[in-house]
């Protein structure tokens, strides 16, 4: 495997991979390496089913199991399926509250996956099995640059600060949807991060989210709302942004430590989007 393109401080084009390959640790080592220095990899033209890719993430960790049945594969707990149409082929028709309508919403606001657990996850590995001829790019926002061009004063204002993410945020964003089961919330109660994480190669990132974070511990809640959305909106300027525009059979692995993404609208009516996911586990909280 070689890298074919670079984007700019992220996105990385691999070429002369062809998945499923038989990976090695050492495949893995490199892939990891080279997901370190760019945070985004491309490996175009892939042909995999749910258990290659399993097969494929598995390479970088364990990988978690999502806790909402009806938004993951029916076969492997450890696929999420962010899609249009029903696993029979059917066509969703996206009405209010569908479950494609619900990741419509989650996915169009910038975030990092799994920040509302205690240990996110590490890396999110994403296939496209068929994608839109026009919309439903995903953007990625390189949150270690965005933080290396703060003035030094926003550098020291943003010290220490920890920000609550709160998966149940996502419900207030989908009014309607079913509301978090009581179990659900013994599972995934509010958590704290650092407003700055470490990230890959000693450099620090912004690590934010705008579906579960809402509060900054001990200011204001207006003044916590403010400072994020002027953190959200320094850091996904052109400049940070690496735009991915999905061709069918793309593979594309990020690092969550220090990239944020989100996906573009598309006409949910006239095109079919089916994507699998995979969430590799981070090994330690941040810090
Ligand atoms: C996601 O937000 O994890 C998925 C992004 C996408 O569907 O492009």
């Amino acid at each position: 495997m070689h890298v074919d393109e670079v984007f700019g401080s992220i996105g990385a084009v691999l070429g002369e991979l062809a998945l499923p390959a038989p990976l090695g640790p050492d495949d893995h080592r490199r892939l990891r390496g080279l997901l370190d220095e760019h945070g985004v990899l491309v490996l175009r033209d892939q042909a995999l089913d749910e258990a290659g890719l399993i097969a494929f993430s598995r390479g970088f960790g364990e990988l978690a199991t999502f806790h909402e049945p009806d938004k993951r594969s029916a076969t492997a707990p450890e696929i999420f399926r962010i899609s249009n149409v029903e696993t029979d082929g059917r066509a969703l028709r996206a009405e209010s509250n569908s479950v494609a309508d619900y990741f419509n919403k989650i996915t169009r606001r910038w975030h990092t996956d799994g920040s509302y657990k205690a240990v996110p996850a590490l890396a999110t590995c994403l296939y496209g099995l068929e994608v839109p001829d026009e919309g439903g790019d995903t953007l990625f926002a390189d949150m270690a640059a965005a933080y290396a061009a703060l003035a030094d004063d926003m550098k020291a204002r943003l010290d220490g600060l920890h920000m609550v993410h709160n998966y149940e945020n996502n419900m207030d964003l989908t009014p309607g949807h079913r509301p978090m089961s009581a179990e659900d919330k013994a599972l995934l109660p509010p958590v704290t991060h650092p407003v700055v994480r470490h990230c890959a190669g000693g450099r620090r990132a912004l690590y934010l989210s705008d579906n579960v974070a809402r509060y900054v511990g001990g200011m204001p809640i207006a003044d916590g709302r403010a400072l994020l959305q002027e953190l959200l909106q320094w850091s996904t300027q052109d400049r940070f942004v690496y735009r991915h525009r999905w061709r069918a059979g793309d593979v594309l692995l990020w690092d969550n430590r220090r990239v944020m993404h989100l996906a573009t609208e598309y006409d949910m009516q006239r095109y079919r989007r089916i994507m699998l996911r995979t969430e590799i586990m981070g090994e330690e909280a941040v810090r």
